[in-house]
């Protein structure tokens, strides 16, 4: 298979970069008055500007050979008939068949999976349908009120996410929690203001031995059976989600109320199947559907628009051309939504654990950059923290503004205030302020010379700092849907360029055996020889003070 780094495209880029110099992104805006209406896309209500790229024509058509020349449109092909293209598990990559509307059959091994998907979907709406109708009630025939997601990883950040963006379309008597932290203050605080009678706990994990939620949903259960005084209570209040039946039953919930997905969907892009459950529950099956049908209509955008105007393929091409070529480390998330003061957290286990990789997928060390680092919080609160970096740090970080324009809570005049931050904060980005214009400024508040030689290098803000701005006209089921599976493909566009396999996760296992060997320790074993002698330190004086 072929390395980037080996192709005409890459290549032609790194000339094109150098030829480029120090892009004054400013000044092209001022040379082509067209320059903001020829960079954006629009697929399904997202309206992606990316005019404050450091981007030409040239830049966006060599990005686009570098795409066909490492066979993006082959390698997505594959992913969607359902190849094995997780090459390191033999797995298929089929989270896109959750959210199939067509009439396709997706075969894995031979075998149709859309009868198995649909059944699943039928079990979700009965379930969502009850607890919400008050059909499915407590141990003590108590309305549910509370749902306590139990998970970690994909398993939480999916739909923890998804609860907090479209919370507005909740049942009213519903709340959703979400606990994943093995340390039990999370447990403990959440379970705190609850009433065990009308608690519902979906525990959710695809192996069901991760140790984190299998910890967390033993001491769940056992408050459950404490405060309502029969073991029998289980059977109300505990439903899981799983591929895996065996250890479902092990851990006492009946296989009736177990909700099945397979192996062929990955944690970090599970969120469509049942592992959606919580969230099913919180705002109804239909609109559950329309978050389905929303990612389905993304795919199809994925499958069939050029790919100089497939929104997912520019942002995954603007990414790339970041970090391999413009050298950004890191890639600020920044929602003008507090309903998407999760995605950040969400896009990190999707970007990072797909795509840090230092691998290709024969194996090779790579000699190029994969994922940048991922991170962000909500704007307006980043702008009174950290945006002081973005705007005159020495790291250029490049982010994603995302905003809807319509609130789902409209307040006097919050909404404008809040576009008018997000558009603000890009335009400052870009546009700066030079010496001339601080000096400026200064003289008009009547500075003195020496003054205003001291004091105009710190107002210098030397701008042409990129960024993309997504806008949406609402954040409903439908849009959320779409927004997610177009970085589901971005994150599988960036992976398929960097020939890397975006699909497993083997860096998460060390730190788990090694977990599991000093708890060992803890209980007694003896020290391992092995540790360094850090570790082993701090082992004997944790052991000391037990
Ligand atoms: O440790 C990483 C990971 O395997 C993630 O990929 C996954 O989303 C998470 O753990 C949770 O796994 P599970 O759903 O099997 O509990």
């Amino acid at each position: 298979m072929t390395s980037p780094t080996s192709t005409a495209s890459w290549n032609a880029l790194v000339a094109h970069r150098t030829e480029l110099g120090n892009p004054n992104i400013n000044a092209w805006f001022q040379a082509d008055p067209q320059r903001a209406r020829k960079f954006c896309v629009e697929a399904l209500g997202i309206y992606l500007d990316y005019s404050k790229q450091p981007v030409t024509d040239k830049t966006m058509a060599m990005l686009s050979d570098l795409a066909q020349e490492m066979d993006v449109t082959g390698w997505r092909d594959r992913m969607f008939a359902g190849e094995k293209i997780n090459s390191t598990e033999q797995r298929a990559v089929l989270h896109t068949a959750l959210r199939n509307r067509s009439n396709r059959p997706i075969n894995v091994d031979g075998v149709n999976v859309m009868p198995s998907i649909s059944r699943v979907l039928q079990q979700m709406r009965g379930f969502a349908g009850a607890v919400r109708d008050g059909n499915w009630r407590g141990h003590t025939n108590e309305l549910i009120t509370d749902i306590v997601n139990i998970g970690i990883g994909g398993s939480d950040l999916g739909p923890a996410m998804a609860c907090a963006a479209l919370k507005a379309f909740g049942h009213p008597r519903l709340r959703s929690h979400f606990v994943s932290n093995v340390d039990s203050t999370h447990l403990t605080e959440t379970l705190a203001g609850l009433n065990a009678a009308s608690t519902l706990f979906i525990v959710c994990s695809k192996t069901f031995t991760t140790q984190e939620t299998l910890t967390n949903a033993h001491s769940a259960r056992r408050w459950l059976v404490d405060k309502l005084g029969a073991d029998t209570a289980v059977a109300k209040h505990f439903v899981a989600v799983s591929t895996n039946a065996k250890e479902v039953s092990a851990f006492g919930i009946d296989i009736a109320n177990m909700f099945e997905f397979w192996d062929w969907v990955g944690g970090r892009y599970s969120l469509w199947s049942a592992v959606g459950l919580s969230l099913a529950v919180l705002i109804g099956m239909d609109n559950f559907d329309e978050m389905l049908a929303g990612a389905y209509r993304m795919d199809e955008h994925f499958r069939e628009a050029p790919l100089e105007n497939n929104l997912p393929v520019i942002l995954a091409l603007i990414s790339i051309w970041q970090r391999n070529f413009m050298h950004a480390e890191t890639y600020g998330v920044l929602p003008y939504s507090q309903a998407l003061a999760r995605f950040p957290a969400y896009l990190q286990q999707l970007e990072m654990e797909s795509n840090g990789k230092r691998v290709d997928r024969e194996g090779n060390i790579v000699d190029y950059a994969t994922a940048p680092i991922i991170w962000g919080e909500p704007g307006t609160n980043g702008q009174h923290a950290f945006y002081q970096l973005i705007h005159q740090g020495t790291a250029v970080v490049p982010a994603d503004f995302i905003v809807a324009l319509q609130s789902e809570y409209p307040l006097s005049d919050h909404q404008p205030k809040l576009l008018a931050n997000c558009l603000a904060q890009t335009e400052a980005l870009l546009r700066g302020k030079d010496a001339a214009a601080v000096e400026r400024e200064l003289q008009s508040k009547n500075y003195g010379p020496t003054q205003i030689a001291e004091m105009t290098p710190h107002r210098v803000f030397p701008g042409n700092r990129p960024s993309n701005t997504l806008f949406m006209n609402r954040l409903d089921p439908k849009t959320l849907g779409a927004l997610v599976a177009a970085y589901e493909h971005k994150v599988f566009v960036q992976g398929i360029i960097w020939n890397i396999n975006s699909f497993d996760q083997w860096g998460v296992e060390l730190g788990k055996q090694l977990a599991n060997q000093i708890l060992s320790e803890f209980e007694g074993g003896t020290i391992g020889v092995e540790h360094d002698s850090s570790t082993r330190a701090a082992i004997a004086m944790i052991n000391a003070k037990r």
